[in-house]
């Protein structure tokens, strides 16, 4: 039976072992801590190309499509997991704060109708805002939790805490504990992706972590329906209740520590944005790391004719681009 690694258990490295496994795979997947506990652990869950593309572009078109994919991807999954996953249509509002935000919000609504990002003009407490219909919200943790279980009643081989140190053109991976051979090696490990790929051939873009930094309150359900949207100020409520608020963006290599001034500052950019948020405490604060490849197209193939593949560089929307980017690496490791 053909053998498969992936390196790399994130929303993007389980959903490809899970389609695999489905398709009769016999499949590895190494994470060097815990499956789902980076980016896929640290997003918010914003299924939302109306705040992230303003003109027609490839990597709009991929989110698109990926979008449109979103309710048969979860219904499946919680199908086969029997796990519920929070995935709501919700909308989004983003708002103007300005005359000068506002003309330039209508003129990017125009460029986004182009691509197919529709929006219709509305109002946010007096401000004015823009309506975006078709932008969604997921719960990503509910995501890795459900795929865990898919994984499991396919009988992946998930190994958690094995860094792997070396991955080889024939598609071998080295951990501390030995040797996984394999036919070929996925590599989807995000912002570690290009440091693991060094010893193969090239063609495959760097990529440099991005850290962002959100918090959450727990608070009673409903009382936000769609995503609110600022800039780079966003906030969301679970159906749980649990609202959430992101983000900043810092270049700070791997650096996990909790910066209180970055978390102060999405506090205080959440309360402007949804006074009701003024004076509650946060229950979590947390941060994560960005995969950021320059041009921001994700790079997703094969390196040079080795038997080695890879898919990461997702940037700011890893969990939108997951089921477009799981179909796709499925299609080419099973051509
Ligand atoms: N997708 C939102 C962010 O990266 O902050």
């Amino acid at each position: 039976m053909e053998r498969i690694n992936i390196v790399g258990a994130g929303i993007i490295g389980l959903g490809c072992a899970w389609r695999l496994a489905q398709q009769g795979k016999q499949v590895v997947a190494l994470d060097s801590r815990e499956a789902g506990g980076e980016a896929s652990w640290a997003a918010a869950g914003m299924l939302a190309p109306g705040g992230e593309f303003f003109e027609p572009s490839e990597l709009a078109t991929l989110a698109l499509r990926s979008l449109g994919m979103y309710g048969d991807f979860i219904r499946e999954l919680e199908a086969e997991s029997g796990i519920t996953i929070d995935f709501r249509r919700s909308g989004a509002v983003e708002v103007a704060y300005s005359d000068i935000e506002a003309a330039a919000l209508e003129s990017r609504a125009a460029t986004q109708a182009a691509c197919g990002i529709i929006s219709e003009a509305c109002t946010h407490l007096g401000r004015p805002a823009r309506f975006f219909p078709d932008d969604a919200v997921v719960a990503p943790r509910d995501i890795t939790r459900a795929l865990r279980v898919a994984c499991q009643r396919r009988g992946v081989n998930l190994l958690e805490g094995e860094p792997v140190t070396k991955i080889s053109a024939d598609g071998r991976v080295w951990t501390a504990n030995g040797v996984h051979a394999g036919s070929m090696t996925l590599v989807t490990a995000g912002a570690w992706s290009s440091n693991l790929l060094a010893d193969l051939p090239g063609g495959f873009p760097t990529v440099i972590p991005v850290r962002g930094h959100l918090i959450s309150w727990r608070l009673p359900p409903g009382q936000l329906g769609p995503i609110l949207r600022h800039g780079s100020t966003y906030i969301m409520q679970r159906r749980s209740g649990v609202m959430l608020a992101g983000a900043t963006k810092e270049y700070v290599g791997f650096d996990r520590a909790l910066d209180e001034t970055a978390i102060a500052d999405v506090q205080s950019r959440a309360e402007t944005l949804l006074p009701l948020l003024a004076g509650q405490v946060p229950t979590e604060r947390w941060n994560g790391f960005r995969p950021y490849v320059e041009g921001e197209l994700p790079f997703v193939g094969q390196l040079g004719n080795s038997a080695v593949w890879a898919a990461y560089g997702h940037y700011r929307n890893g969990i939108l681009l997951a089921p477009e980017t799981i179909s796709r690496v499925v299609a080419q490791l099973s051509a």
